[in-house]
């Protein structure tokens, strides 16, 4: 139980981060593309929740959870013009201009309503296949309430996919240089002199700072991101601890998928006994990013065991990227590779032999990986093969 001066406190937060928003809605303030519309990331997603319901879909309920003024809500009902898109936030104005955009759409399938996150005003909202929470969670008074609102929120098969700062990002740092030389965060006030002080920390602190822009951004960045009331920033073990508290489980990372492109085959057996969450961990704590791009989900992955011979009875399923694999061609052990490139992330590749690659391409669900083995008439070489399953497991291509 919160002692009174706290909830004082963090009510009174939580009204100067909604002012902020509601002076400027988002995604104006900063012009981003976030790269969750693209191909890989259905894939990616649609792993966790099991090929049998997939959380994205013609027949998916979606939520944006933290919509602004609707940019991501758009794009889901576009890529998704079956589906049925509700955008909520808590800032009217915000809600306000996205229902002003909707009206001017052609969309049909699209609804935005206004509802706090942090209250019990999100109890209507249940049932939801996939729900979408970006740039939300590190700037509520307590995480783990926003983390039980989504599970609320949730149908049996959801997936949630939240971002959120992780504690290398550089904001904290910044925060703490600004105090340091006698500016407390909630003082700045962006005069030439501060946006000077500014400059020559993100300067010092090299290839983040400068990569997220910090030094030119707009003041309304700044106030919302860097210098706010409410900032986080926790860890991925303290989002997998919501999580399970909330009766949802950690179902991995971007990390694990982008990680594994800097690794060789031969590097990667000793990985192998490490499932989609512990991966991601595991990876996050070596490249410290600024950003996560966190999956949740209700139900519990069956995860393979990438140690054979107990992975000959694995049945999995290969997602709908068959039509790119290579033919296997005259020579069983020529080395092939399959090239998957979606805008915004780093090209995922695989580097097999192309009897690996029609392994894959056989995964339908029905045979296991012994059967599909001896259902193929040439007989090729298996070293290569495990490694390849393991890369288009964690890029999110095949699921049980
Ligand atoms: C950084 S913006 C991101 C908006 C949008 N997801 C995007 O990336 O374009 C955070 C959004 O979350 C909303 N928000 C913050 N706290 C909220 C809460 N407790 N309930 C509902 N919405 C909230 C804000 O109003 C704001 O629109």
């Amino acid at each position: 139980m919160k002692n009174i001066s706290e909830q004082l406190r963090n009510a009174q937060n939580r009204d100067r981060m909604l002012a902020l928003y509601d002076a400027a809605p988002y995604p104006e303030v900063l012009q981003s593309s976030l790269p969750q519309t693209t191909p890989l990331l259905t894939h990616w997603i649609n792993a966790v929740s099991g090929n049998e319901n997939p959380a994205l879909s013609n027949n998916s309920n979606l939520l944006v959870a933290g919509c602004g003024s609707g940019a991501e809500a758009f794009m889901l009902a576009n890529l998704f013009p079956e589906a049925k898109v509700v955008g909520i936030d808590f800032s009217e104005r915000s809600i306000a201009k996205a229902k002003e955009l909707a009206l001017t759409s052609t969309l049909s399938n699209i609804s935005f309503e206004v509802a706090d996150l942090m209250s019990a005003d999100c109890k209507s909202y249940d049932s939801f296949d996939f729900i979408l929470c970006h740039g939300v969670a590190d700037y509520v008074s307590d995480p783990g309430i926003l983390m039980q609102t989504l599970a609320g929120c949730l149908s049996e098969f959801g997936v949630i996919y939240m971002t959120a700062n992780s504690p290398y990002h550089p904001a904290g740092r910044i925060r703490d240089a600004f105090s340091t030389l006698g500016i407390p965060p909630e003082a700045f006030t962006d005069s030439p002199d501060q946006r000077l002080v500014l400059q020559l920390i993100t300067q010092l602190m090299g290839t983040d700072a400068k990569l997220l822009g910090l030094g030119t951004a707009p003041k309304a960045y700044l106030d919302v991101d860097i210098f706010p009331p409410i900032a986080h920033h926790d860890s991925m073990e303290t989002w997998s601890r919501h999580a399970e508290e909330a009766g949802l489980y950690f179902s991995g990372s971007m990390d694990a998928p982008i990680g594994l492109l800097q690794l060789s085959d031969e590097q990667l057996p000793m990985l192998y006994k490490l499932g989609k969450a512990e991966l991601s961990q595991w990876l996050a704590n070596i490249y410290q990013r600024p950003g996560m791009q966190l999956l949740f989900s209700r139900k519990k992955l069956n995860e393979p065991n990438f140690e054979l011979p107990a992975l000959w009875d694995w049945h999995p399923r290969l997602d709908a990227c068959l039509g790119l694999l290579p033919e296997l061609g005259e020579d069983p052990n020529q080395l092939r590779s399959l090239t998957l490139r979606f805008q915004g992330l780093p090209d995922f590749v695989i580097n097999s032999t192309a009897y690996d690659l029609e392994i894959l391409r056989r995964c339908e669900g029905k045979l296991s990986l012994g059967q599909i083995r001896k259902s193929i008439a040439v007989d090729g070489n298996t070293d290569s093969l495990v490694a390849c399953l393991y890369r288009a497991y964690h890029y999110g291509l095949l699921s049980d």
